[in-house]
Order: C-alpha cells, then structure tokens, then sequence
C-alpha cells in the first residue's frame, strides 16, 4: 500500500469510509482500520462508556490484542481521563502524562510506548474515547496524527451518536479455549516456514467465532491446532483451564471423541452408509451422545435417513456432517469452510443449520471462511492476516442466516 501522509489524505480516506457504508457499525470497524494503517498504529480501539456501569468497554478494535472480554473500571487510567475531561492525550515514548497517573491497559498486557488518546465528544456528552496505540515502526505519533484523531472522534460520535449504538459492561464471559503465544513452524525447502507468528486468542462459552482471511494465512493450520488434529511449535493451549499444548494420546482422543466436533468443507461421509448409519457410527462412540434419529431430524433430513451419500445434494451431505459432529453435544464445534462447495441457497441452508444448533445447545461454533458476508453472522469476527491477528471485530447486532446476501 502507498505510503500516505498527508493529513487531508488521511481524514479523507477515514471519512470516505466512515460515511461510505450504509452499516453504521460496518463502517465504524473498518473506518478504524484505515485509520490506524495510515497511522501505522499497532492497535486501535474505540471506547464506549457504559454509563449505568461506569465502565468503558471495546466497541471496536484493530491488532493483535484480544479486548473482547475487557471492559475497564474509571479510575486513573487514560482512557477514563480523556472520558472524564474530555482533552485528549499524546503521550510519546513512554513519558507519563502527569494529568493521570495509572498504567495504560495494563489488564491486557499492553505495553505502551506511544499513545493517542482522543473523546468521543457528541454535543452535550462524552460517550466514550478513541484511542490508538504505539507506532508499528518505533517512531511517535505527531501532533498533526493527533489533530487527524480528533477530527476522526467528532465525527465518529456523531454518527454514533445519531444510531443510538450502546454497549453494556456484562458480566465477564466464561473462556472455553485459550491460546497464548501459539505458534506453528512447518519444515520447508530452506528451513523453516513459520505459518503461525504468536497467536493470542481466548474463545467464549457458546458464542459464535468466525475466523477470515486470505488463502494460506494460516485459518486452517489454527483450527486443526485449536482441535487437537496437528500440533504446536511454541506456546501454549488451554482447554476450560487444563493445559493442552502438548496432550497425552489418551487425552486427545477423550478430547477429539466427546468434546469437539469438524466439520470440513468436503463432507467426509462415509459413502456405504445411510446418512443415519454414518450419524450412528459417531453417536455409539461417544459417551454423551443423543439419539441420531433426532440428530439427523434436527438438520432437516428425517425423510432421507436411508439414503446413502451418493444419493444426497451437496448441502444435504454437508448436514448430515453437521448432524455427525453434533450428535455427540460436543462443547465446540470446527467447521472450516464448511460452505466453500456450496452455492447461495444451499450455503443459507447450511448455515442456518448451525444457527439453529447454537441457539438450542449453547455449542460454541468456530468457523473458518474467506466469505466476508458469513461474518455478519458472527458473535465476534477474527482478522488472520499472514499469521497473525490482524483485528478483532464484536457484532453487536449479528445477522441471521436468511438474512445474509451475497
Ligand atoms: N503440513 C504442512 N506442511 C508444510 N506447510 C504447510 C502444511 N500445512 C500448511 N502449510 C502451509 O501453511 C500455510 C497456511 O496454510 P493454511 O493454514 O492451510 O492456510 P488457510 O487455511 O488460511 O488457507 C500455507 O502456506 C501452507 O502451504
Ligand atoms: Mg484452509
């Protein structure tokens, strides 16, 4: 990409993409983005207060950090100053800002070295504050990078403002899977090829994760670490708190047996048995399983249980594969790419297949698609970009299946 600094540059791209979208929370997502690119900002947030908590939490963020679970007391850090008082903050190499004394983001881990934090300032209220954090190439941020800031925060509160957008504090939510410093060297032709760059990541009880991003970013290699079907190079892997990173053979296939469930693009079903039978083949081995008749009535196939594989459309196979990695009411559910073969109408079929099993059973569901659409039905949306997290992305108001086009 061009290197742009121009300030007028800069605020135009960020406003043409702020006004430029019909979605308001669409927009604000990605309208951060640009900007903390031109800035060349490790990670950008946009704060709203809650005000009947008294905290403020993540509506958006970009980079390598998992905010998603954090929302942060008032107290003496910067962010609820700048909500407070509504003057903005510059803070350059690490020299403290004597209007507030608390460390920045300190919950998360954060270290920070350079720091614009600007409010969100409607006409009568502060709402909250946009903040972006550290330069990517070491230098500091600039007064005119500060100005673009406000700019960017005034217009962005109005327009939040306007929509009425609301967060709330919520209780803190239960991690499932946790990673930590995840990374993944595969041997290559001179040397090494790291595919996974230090990966941290925690995924919720019962929520719905997408993970996009280009061909050969690495979704794939993440997901068969996530489910036990590969292995990690560094770091570590916690499941419901038990460490995982390098599991006991007996452990993995307890793990692989009763507590997850894949589904793959390519349906994977076993071609001389009935949709039933290959349901049943999965339900007999796993201890908690419910009876496949219904397994296979829930994704809509009660009257084509006899049939074999061969028989069925590629969305009917694909809910036979749903209904095989349900069965056995596993506590989260791969699915990578389950949709790629299929076209429109049978991709909506299929998806809403899955919607109904998270509504009714509380499943965590963790899929992986390169279809930006499929996003919007996403409880939170991960951004892989060449091995990392590029941005993480919270649907306040996610679509329902039927209701996405593309
Ligand atoms: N077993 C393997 N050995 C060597 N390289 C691999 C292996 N699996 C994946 N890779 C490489 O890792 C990168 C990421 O692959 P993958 O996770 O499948 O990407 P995605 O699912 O995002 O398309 C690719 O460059 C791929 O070639
Ligand atoms: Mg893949």
């Amino acid at each position: 990409m061009k290197d742009r600094n121009s300030y007028t540059e800069i605020l135009m791209e960020v406003f043409q993409e702020l006004l430029g979208e019909e979605d308001l929370e669409a927009a604000l997502a990605d309208s951060l983005s640009v900007l903390a690119r031109a800035l060349k900002g490790e990670v950008g947030i946009i704060w709203l207060l809650d005000q009947k908590a008294g905290k403020l939490v993540p509506l958006f963020q970009t980079g390598p950090v998992d905010l998603s679970n954090v929302s942060m007391e008032m107290g003496t850090n910067a962010e609820s100053y700048v909500t407070q008082s509504g003057e903005s903050v510059l803070v350059r190499d690490q020299t403290p800002d004597p209007r507030y004394t608390g460390t920045f983001l300190s919950e998360i881990g954060l270290t920070v070295k350079d720091m614009i934090c600007v409010p969100l300032n409607r006409i009568d209220e502060i709402i909250g504050c946009l903040q972006i954090v550290n330069k990517k190439d070491a230098s500091s941020f600039t007064e005119e990078e500060h100005r673009i800031c406000r700019n960017f925060a005034a217009l962005a509160a109005l327009t939040i403002g306007e929509k009425g957008l609301e967060v709330h504090a919520g209780r803190k939510k239960e991690v499932l899977i946790r990673l930590l410093g995840v990374t993944k060297e595969f041997p290559g032709g001179e040397g090494v090829i790291r595919v996974l760059k230090g990966i941290d990541l925690d995924i919720y009880k019962g929520e719905f994760l997408v993970i996009l991003g280009e061909s050969g970013c690495g979704k794939s290699t993440l997901v068969n670490i996530i489910g036990g079907m590969d292995s990690l190079t560094e770091g570590s892997l916690l499941i419901e708190g038990k460490d995982f990173s390098h599991p006991k053979d007996t452990q993995l296939t307890e793990y692989r047996r009763d507590y997850m469930g894949f589904v793959f693009q390519s349906y994977n079903l076993m071609p001389n048995l009935t949709a039933l039978e290959n349901v049943q083949f999965i339900a007999d081995i796993a201890r908690n399983s419910i009876p496949p008749a219904e397994a296979i009535a829930r994704v809509g196939l009660a009257d084509r249980a006899d049939y074999y594989p061969a028989a069925l459309s590629g969305g009917q196979q694909q809910r036979v594969a749903i209904a095989r990695s349900f069965v056995k009411q596993p506590h989260v559910i791969f699915a990578d790419e389950p949709t790629a073969a299929l076209d429109y109408q049978t991709s909506i079929e299929v998806l809403s297949v899955f919607e109904e099993i998270m509504q009714n059973h509380d499943t965590t569901v963790v899929m992986i698609t390169h279809n930006p659409e499929i996003a919007k039905m996403a409880n939170r949306v991960i951004r892989l970009q060449n091995g990392r997290i590029g941005d993480i992305k919270i649907n306040l108001h996610p679509l329902h299946a039927t209701e996405l086009v593309w």
